[in-house]
């Protein structure tokens, strides 16, 4: 029951903050541009790396605890899910993959679809997660 709780809580955590993000209208002018790709492409492995960090030990849990699709654990990574695939999750009509694109677009440091392609990975891992409740 605790454990459930601290999960579905520190997911309903990253969600909120993810949607504060997302509701900021995108206004490239009144940002520093980061000129260097160096650390612009390691900031964003570090978010990636991090975010695997995070989903790592919920998938390790739910193989254990087993939690159903009636779980706050379940809710909240649908929320994640649809914050990072969904435009109507936000007042801003755009994903959190879509933010990305267009925040690292001025940059030039990333290949062709990178963002998009990683982006899509982190959905289907969470995804792959959201399957695991019965
Ligand atoms: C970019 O930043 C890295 C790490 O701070 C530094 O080593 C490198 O010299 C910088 N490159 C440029 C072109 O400024």
């Amino acid at each position: 029951m605790r454990v459930r709780q601290t999960i579905a809580a520190s997911i309903h955590l990253l969600c909120s903050s993810l949607l504060t993000e997302l509701e900021k209208p995108l206004d490239l002018t009144s940002q520093a541009p980061e000129r260097n790709c160096t650390v612009t492409t390691t900031q964003y492995h570090a978010f990636l790396y991090s975010t695997a960090n995070f989903l790592f030990p919920i998938q390790e849990r739910q193989m254990r605890y087993r939690w159903t699709s009636q779980s706050a654990v379940f809710k909240n990574l649908g929320w994640l899910q649809a914050l990072w695939a969904s435009r109507k999750t936000n007042s801003q009509d755009r994903s959190f993959i879509e933010q990305q694109i267009e925040l690292y677009k001025e940059g030039g440091c990333f290949k062709k679809n990178e963002v998009l392609r990683r982006g899509v990975e982190v959905v289907e891992w969470v995804n792959d997660l959201i399957d695991m409740f019965a």
